[in-house]
């Protein structure tokens, strides 16, 4: 069985954790590295956590780069402390790793990772703020049509978490985002219309709550702390997990209906800076390169997480 090469664009993070976790115990995925940049916390708290997540995940054999420490052009970013912790995985209990960081920068790993493989055998699963995606796109133009396609969890059509219409991954580097939506490679936008769907009910809770296994374990304390504060800082009663639904389309399209559309990015707006602009009025031109993800089979996508964990 051919397996599906991916890259984790990271910046864990509770559901950046569900995310790595997902594709380390799904059979159809190959994970070819993993890299990091600031955005849910800092530079270097979210690359700790990476190296420790992907030693739980058995994917210590994978190369984990650290990227971009702040947005291309704006100040540093305001992390996500409500939402995950001074640590960025607070509440959990994770042995340090006990090997090194890729001395590579993210963006280096990236174009390298994609020119050594065969042509569109990759794909970019950016789940954090696309810093280093555009970084690389710019220190190698030929990923661009060399990668299969980008599946991001990030933007949404009709709504916004940070500001009314704007999502945190994009708000955090629009120029980045700019960039990364210009170029011409598919994009899959799993935006936060779709990621809301993706609640981890007490059903799901208690599902993987039964299962016996360390990752289990893990995940258990994940979501337990990812409710408290999304309930606490959001209202949530559920709390939305965002980042593994960008694993799920890769492994199993059908999780979720898409819908090609033309989507631009402002950077401009007074009120609407790092709004994914998403053009649903009509059918979109034979050309267009971008598609957003509007509606997610629930059953199929938290069956595929309790399968990974299982795994693990
Ligand atoms: C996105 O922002 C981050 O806090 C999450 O990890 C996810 O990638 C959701 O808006
Ligand atoms: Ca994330």
């Amino acid at each position: 069985m051919q397996k599906k090469k991916i890259i984790i664009d990271c910046d864990p993070g509770y559901d950046d954790a569900v995310a790595i976790l997902l594709a380390a115990g799904n059979p159809l995925i190959d994970v070819l590295a993993i890299t990091t940049v600031a955005g849910n916390q800092t530079l270097e708290k979210v690359t700790r956590n990476a190296l420790r997540i992907a030693k739980l995940a058995h994917l210590d054999h994978v190369p984990i780069a650290a990227g971009a420490a702040r947005p291309l052009l704006r100040d540093q970013i305001v992390v996500a402390a409500n939402i995950h912790g001074e640590s960025g995985l607070d509440g959990t209990t994770l042995p340090e790793a006990d090997y090194r960081v890729d001395c590579r920068h993210a963006a280096e790993l990236i174009v390298e990772t994609i020119m050594a493989e065969p042509e569109k055998s990759v794909t970019l699963v950016p789940i954090g703020p696309l810093t280093n995606i555009a970084l690389a796109a710019r220190l190698e133009p030929k990923i661009v049509d060399r990668v299969k396609e980008v599946v991001l969890m990030g933007g949404g059509f009709h709504i916004g978490n940070v500001k009314p219409m704007a999502e945190f991954n994009i708000e955090n580097d629009p120029e980045a985002a700019h960039i990364v939506f210009e170029e011409k490679w598919p994009i899959v936008m799993v935006g936060l219309d779709l990621t809301y769907q993706a609640l981890a009910t007490a059903a799901v809770k208690k599902e993987i709550a039964g299962i016996d296994s360390q990752a289990a374990h893990f995940l258990t304390q994940v979501l337990t702390r990812f409710s408290e504060n999304y309930k606490r800082s959001k209202g949530f009663d559920e709390p939305p997990v965002h980042d593994p639904c960008a694993v799920a389309y890769v492994i199993d399209p059908m999780v979720m209906q898409t819908r090609k559309a033309v989507v631009h990015v402002e950077c401009w707006g007074r009120y609407s800076n790092g709004m994914t602009v998403t053009d649903l009025r009509r059918p979109a031109p034979e050309d267009c390169h971008t598609s957003v993800a509007i509606k997610l089979d629930q059953t199929r996508f938290w069956n595929l997480i309790t399968d990974a964990v299982k795994n693990l």
